[in-house]
């Protein structure tokens, strides 16, 4: 269909499934309630505890339109095809229609001349082959033949290629019927078929029939307590093809965005010019970095988590409008045309915009004084270094470290003079960094509350520390499950607590804070402490950061139904001893991080 705007194929999308009755669900935050991933990558994902069995309040028939990011190929955004941000249009049957009507109103959507109207010619599918004890899927292949589709344009592939699961390989998965479009590029063999990616064919929607699961990681299949239909369309990927665009990039999303970049560096965007990459990252990452910092869990700049790849983003959209020749500050502008854009169906965008424009500003500002500082050092570094030498992976540290110079950008720039990085030196040197930083806090806590004190001020701190959870509980409760803690000080007085927070806290949201705190006090409940490994304790809904730091063995701190957290104590006996807590203070602490100070009376 010629003309599809994202726009025009976001609405058709509603209107289709409103047709068949199905209701629309608000797209989840980016930021998924699961810790095991970073983000949400799948229109499913806030899903998966209806697939197994929870029912949803809104019924049994569900779409959506879901904003995902995916960063395992952000190296490659820069092409004409690849995307770390992109829209996911999904629908879903929880345990209502499954293969028939599933398959039918895919037909429907895509054929009919009220919606695609995409000539059945156009189109191919494959289907599951069977194996792992499960039966070729000649059923879903029946129903397209029904359909209209020729026996012809139905192939069969193995699990590798019909097979959906999570990325962490644990949750609901099964077989998977997924339709391919022909973009009329010629065969590129006898044998050229859907699962080959020569760019003939483009895998446009996938239809998962998800009647599995897998609890834990490498467990066997089981079966679900119902069969369930989950499906995804990339938006992008629709509108690009349908056009017959020869880039995702070729969109009404991107349109306003190209044409500034256009007018500021005077160069024309074609995706077979060198500096279609420029346009392309600077597109693609600063939609994304829009979309994470006006997210209701917003997520801002940082060295950890998703704030470091937010960080990345917009450090990756800087290094761009640099190669384009642009002033990075006006990367600002180009995060307005898609504030703009996305104004009534993403409404938060437009009404978070200060708070979105002054965090790209700062971080940018940031950026360009590190690379100053760091552009310095790296030509000094590379003044005796010719074509074919190494960079020292330690040398590539400092750069990083001292200036805040990035790897990526080291690594490039000296790609350009032919010189090489020795990443793995790099990465080396970067985790006996780490390792130092957390042997010293460790003997800063332990000189701090062991050795160093009193018996009267140990149990003073203890019992602050015992509040510090509850607090941090509180908070995201009151604030959201994003307000998770950024920092903590305790001295035998007071305690202070830094957490990740787009706002200033109104004077409600800190009574409640201090509310829970006291009921959990007045509650009188113990304080226990168990060892177990990092999996179980996230399993059981314990918080706290799960990187490789906590190593095979974590220690769990349970205040009975208030808080459950990792950490390594030292705690009051039971919340009873900690008398009332009062919040003294209230403010910024740095950009997206407020900090409280509370004290025990
Ligand atoms: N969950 C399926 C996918 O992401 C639809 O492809």
């Amino acid at each position: 269909m010629k003309d599809l705007t994202s726009k025009k194929l976001m609405k058709m999308w509603c209107d289709f499934w409103t047709e068949k009755n199905h209701k629309q669900i608000k797209g989840a935050s980016l930021i998924p309630q699961d810790h095991t991933v970073l983000f949400t990558t799948a229109g499913m994902q806030p899903l998966v505890p209806y697939l197994t069995g929870k029912p949803h309040p809104q019924g049994t028939k569900l779409f959506s339109i879901q904003p995902c990011l995916r960063t395992n190929d952000i190296e490659e955004v820069g092409d004409n095809r690849h995307h770390t941000f992109f829209f996911m249009l999904g629908n879903w049957s929880l345990g209502d229609y499954f293969k028939e009507d599933a398959i039918k109103w895919s037909w429907e959507f895509l054929t009919s001349e009220k919606w695609l109207n995409i000539p059945k010619e156009k189109l191919a599918v494959t289907v599951y082959e069977g194996g792992e004890g499960i039966p070729r899927d000649e059923t879903s292949a029946k129903i397209w033949e029904e359909c209209g589709l020729d026996k012809n344009k139905i192939f069969f592939f193995p699990k590798k290629d019909n097979w959906w699961e999570m990325g962490s390989g644990i949750g609901p998965c099964g077989p998977d019927t997924e339709i391919f479009y022909d973009t009329g590029k010629p065969s590129c063999s006898k044998n050229c078929n859907p699962s080959c990616d020569c760019g003939k064919w483009v895998e446009i929607w996938n239809n998962v029939f998800m009647e599995f699961n897998i609890e834990t990681a490498g467990a066997p299949l089981t079966k679900l307590p119902k069969q369930n239909v989950d499906t995804g369309m990339g938006m992008e990927r629709v509108v690009s093809v349908l056009n017959g665009y020869k880039s995702t990039y070729q969109n009404d999303c991107f349109e306003d965005a190209i044409n500034q970049l256009e007018k500021l560096s005077g160069k024309k965007f074609d995706f077979e010019n060198k500096d279609a990459k420029s346009f392309a990252v600077i597109c693609d990452h600063i939609r994304a970095s829009v979309f994470l910092l006006g997210d209701e869990k917003p997520t801002t700049p940082s060295n950890v988590g998703q704030g470091y790849i937010l960080r990345r983003l917009i450090r990756r959209a800087v290094n761009s409008a640099r190669n384009l020749g642009i002033d990075a500050k006006c990367l600002s502008n180009i995060a307005m045309c898609f504030i703009n854009f996305y104004k009534e169906e993403f409404n938060n965008l437009w009404v978070k915009q200060n708070f979105i424009i002054t965090e790209l500003e700062t971080e940018i500002s940031k950026f360009d004084k590190a690379i100053e500082g760091g552009l310095k050092e790296f030509n000094r570094v590379i003044k005796t270094l010719k074509q074919g030498d190494i960079i020292d992976g330690r040398v590539a540290f400092r750069l990083f470290d001292t200036f805040g110079f990035p790897f990526e950008l080291t690594e490039e720039l000296a790609k350009e003079k032919g010189i090489i990085v020795d990443k793995l030196g790099f990465e080396e040197a970067f985790s006996e960094h780490q390792q130092k930083s957390r042997d010293n806090s460790g003997a800063m806590f332990r000189g701090g509350v062991a050795e160093t004190q009193s018996d009267e001020d140990k149990i003073k701190v203890a019992r602050l520390h015992s509040a510090t959870h509850l607090l941090h509980a509180a908070l995201r409760k009151v604030v959201g499950d994003y307000a998770e803690q950024r920092g903590s000080n305790i001295t035998p007085e007071r305690l202070r607590f830094d957490f990740a927070c787009d706002h200033k806290l109104t004077p409600e949201e800190l009574s409640k804070v201090q509310d829970f705190v006291n009921e959990a006090i007045k509650a009188d409940v113990e304080i226990t402490c168990e060892e177990t490994d990092p999996q179980t304790a996230k399993n059981s809904g314990a918080i706290g950061i799960f990187d490789n730091k906590y190593g095979d063995k974590v220690t769990v701190y349970t205040m009975g139904n208030f808080s459950k957290e990792i950490c390594g104590g030292p705690h009051a006996k039971r919340t009873g001893e900690l008398g009332k807590f009062v919040i003294q203070k209230e403010e910024s602490s740095s950009s997206g991080v407020r900090r409280i100070k509370a004290t025990l009376e």
